[in-house]
């Protein structure tokens, strides 16, 4: 192949099948933040050095790696604990405002109590945030993705109340460690789907999958709730007067759509606002409260399976937020149950999920590309929370690997410009966007056989080298530019020499 690589020519010719950029001004708003996210599990690997202690997430892959479509874990995973300053520097060539990285708990805590630190786990996010800073990107540390130490696991993890006060000690001391440098926290990511996939009994996805029946999955969103708002009010008391930092939690909102409108809110509710109503609103969602304790009746259950908040509570909860940050995905089609009217209760939503033939699958099971139900998303935010600053904390689309990734930049571009139709015209208070994920990494009960990065990794080799994929070199001149460009349409527009530079090996590699 001819070594001659063109500065980018992107083509300008139409592209297939796409007409919803069409009459939109595909320029970022003035202001607007673009960055990218990880999280450590997925991508730091070193899992057992420098005194970091057991997560639930390496006792669920080794002892039911069954569960994980290649039988793989995060072991070494993408290697980022040995080569961050690599990853640095992909985020710097593209030239993004900030990384979205999160903390591994049983790094700083092997066993979740504060009587063990380990300061070399302290120290590696410090150098991780140095490295940041110098290189003029924003460090967003999230303090919580999914990898609790195992021992509060056996102690019943996130169904036990003794982990809310266990991670307000945890949060503390990351915020006095790390404070004076990161201006901007998420709490814990995507809540609901820690309690539905790992403690409830129809899913048992990922860890600690565990069957609790139809009783876990509340408790464990009860708890969450309470360590993020304790967590948040101690930042209020001991941090924000010095460290002025924001801070919010990163939901999981889908998309919903249904025939009728009010299975969209029902769905929605029970999803998105099962967490945002309770921070956002204050208490649970009335239709939550309403069908579960309905459902729990007709299962024979004395009281709802949905624990109730004291007033206190509801309004202890009730605005510990400083922004709405939201992951997003896919779509889902509900309709309602036929089952009811036989009063027969499957669910507690009382609606099935499902797709509907014409959406557009992706390489990734359950993942569906619909860019109007994140547009309606969006708007259905601003009208239910009185339009709060939102931050996508999270959007991508999974393939397997490919570097001619066509799929992933189609389906960034499509809902890119869902998101300016929101803001340009239906007034959507959106402040930034993150692409998920800056490079490939461990997807969780999918293994190694999804890709979601703009930069690829090589599994395969043991150094784990880093290169560029043709979305690499159109998010950099997307953001160059601050305007969407169009999806090309052949890769002769690679423009290897910019990123020659990321090829050094860094940490034990070198
Ligand atoms: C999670 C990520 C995950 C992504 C794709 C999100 O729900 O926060 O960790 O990789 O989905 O499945």
């Amino acid at each position: 192949m001819k070594q001659v690589w063109i500065i980018v020519i992107f083509s300008y010719v139409a592209f297939v099948g796409i007409t919803s950029g069409k009459g939109v001004d595909l320029t970022f708003p003035k202001g607007f933040l673009i960055g990218t996210a990880t999280s450590s599990y997925q991508v730091e690997g070193a899992w057992n050095v420098s005194g970091r202690g057991e997560s639930v997430w390496d006792w669920f892959t080794k002892t039911k790696p069954e569960r994980i479509a290649d039988g793989s874990n995060g072991d070494t995973t993408s290697n980022s604990y040995y080569k961050y300053k690599e990853d640095v520097k992909y985020i710097k060539s593209l030239g993004l405002d900030y990384y979205r990285f999160s903390i591994s708990w049983s790094r700083i805590l092997p066993t979740g109590y504060t009587n063990q630190i380990n300061k070399d786990g302290i120290q590696y996010y410090k150098n991780l945030i140095n490295e940041l800073l110098e290189n003029g990107i924003e460090p967003i540390v999230t303090l919580y993705h999914w990898d609790h130490p195992q021992f509060l696991e056996e102690m019943g993890g996130w169904t036990n109340e003794i982990i809310v006060d266990l991670f307000v000690d945890y949060a503390r001391i990351m915020f006095k460690a790390l404070g004076d440098k990161v201006q901007r926290w998420v709490t814990i990511n995507e809540p609901t789907l820690i309690c539905r996939y790992g403690y409830y009994v129809n899913s048992l996805q990922i860890a600690p999958g565990k069957d609790l029946g139809d009783v876990g999955v509340y408790l464990c969103g009860h708890n969450i709730l309470k360590a993020h708002a304790k967590t948040y009010h101690m930042y209020d008391k001991e941090f924000r007067a010095t460290q002025n930092g924001q801070l919010s939690i990163a939901l999981q909102c889908m998309g919903y759509v249904a025939a009728d409108g009010n299975d969209v809110d029902t769905a929605f509710q029970f999803d998105c606002g099962w967490m945002a109503h309770p921070i956002y609103k204050g208490d649970y969602p009335e239709i939550m409260k309403s069908r579960v304790a309905l459902v729990s009746k007709a299962q024979g259950y004395s009281r709802s399976r949905l624990p109730r908040f004291s007033k206190k509570w509801i309004s202890y909860i009730k605005g510990t937020w400083d922004y709405f940050a939201f992951n997003h995905y896919t779509p889902v089609y509900v309709t309602r149950d036929p089952d009811e009217r036989k009063g027969i209760y499957n669910s507690d939503t009382g609606l099935i999920n499902g797709i509907l033939p014409s959406w557009e699958a992706s390489a990734g099971i359950g993942f569906y590309v619909l860019p109007s139900a994140f547009g309606d998303l969006l708007r259905k935010l601003k009208d239910e929370y009185d339009n709060p600053p939102v931050w996508i904390t999270e959007n991508g689309c999974p393939d397997h690997g490919e570097i001619e990734d066509y799929n992933r930049i189609r389906y960034h571009y499509l809902y890119l410009t869902e998101l300016l139709k929101a803001v340009k015209r239906d007034g959507c208070n959106v402040k930034a966007y993150t692409i998920w994920s800056i490079i490939d990494l461990f997807e969780w009960n999918s293994g190694f056989t999804v890709k979601f990065g703009i930069v690829s990794v090589d599994f395969d080799d043991p150094s784990t080298p880093r290169s560029p994929k043709l979305s690499t070199y159109w998010w950099k001149n997307v953001i160059k530019s601050r305007k969407l460009l169009p999806i090309p349409t052949n890769s002769s527009m690679m423009l290897k020499k910019e990123f020659s530079s990321c090829h050094a090996r860094s940490g034990p590699f070198s």
